[in-house]
């Protein structure tokens, strides 16, 4: 594992930015996984300014997100596929088709996670999956448990990732249950891993995951099995990386 920590957030970004770019001029066609939430909003903005500056171009790029609510309407302001398509994909010159995103309306939620799983396997692996950390040390929505799932799921939020989720809707009661989720082992078919870490509030969690026992009750200290993984934190997060 490389472990870098910043002092300020221009490096971070810029950092976290050119390992995905520096990826796409060297391979157009490369495969990026995606994620959510507030951590890759800095980077997301660091991709499209790039892309206006002539610096990357997307448009042979496919994309493979990591998870998505059940039972919220494709274009409910807060699904993912919105929030991919405002925080990035609107910005860039991505083909949209070429950008995937698990369907968490889809009738048959079960097939659905099954040809999620297909899709990966038959076009995979991605090249570089970029990845958050939630306050239990989920990944992706692979949250702490006995056991862990390897491919794409059903998961039913825990309390803690429903309650640091509702800031973004009207209450706690409108954040969904259900996610469908990647699984471990989809994650860790990736060829490498970027792990962005933000905040004091995650300094505890990032220690846990980075260095501490690997365990299911961590999903995050999972990464320490794979040969390929940079995590980048920032000042607040990396408090006991210095
Ligand atoms: C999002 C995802 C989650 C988030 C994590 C951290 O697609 O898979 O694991 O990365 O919950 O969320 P933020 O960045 O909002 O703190």
């Amino acid at each position: 594992m490389n472990i870098y920590t910043f002092k300020d957030e221009e490096g971070f970004v810029q950092t976290a930015a050119n390992q995905i770019t520096s990826l796409l001029n060297a391979n157009p066609y490369a495969k990026l996984g995606l994620a959510t939430g507030s951590t890759p909003v800095g980077l997301y903005n660091k991709l499209i300014e790039m892309h206006r500056q002539g610096l990357v171009s997307f448009a042979n790029a496919t994309t493979y997100n990591l998870d998505e609510y059940v039972g919220l309407p494709k274009d409910h302001a807060e699904s993912y596929r919105t929030f991919m398509n405002e925080k990035l994909f609107n910005h860039i010159d991505i083909n949209k088709e070429q950008t995937h995103i698990p369907n968490g309306n889809a009738e048959d939620l079960e097939d659905e996670c099954r040809s999620y799983d297909r899709m990966l396997e038959q076009n995979g692996p991605i090249d570089i999956q970029l990845l958050g950390i939630g306050h239990n040390g989920h990944i992706a929505f692979n949250e702490p448990a006995e056991s862990l799932t390897s491919g794409t799921h059903i998961t039913t939020l825990q309390a803690k990732t429903r309650e640091a989720n509702a800031r973004f809707f009207p209450s706690i009661d409108d954040v969904p249950t259900h996610a469908i989720t990647m699984g471990v082992g989809s994650i860790m078919k990736a060829r490498q891993i970027m792990m962005l870490i933000r905040g004091e509030d995650k300094a505890e969690i990032a220690k846990r995951a980075l260095t501490g026992p690997v365990s299911t009750d961590c999903p995050a200290s999972l990464l320490q099995c794979h040969p390929n993984v940079i995590v980048l934190l920032d000042q607040g997060a990396g408090r006991y990386f210095k």
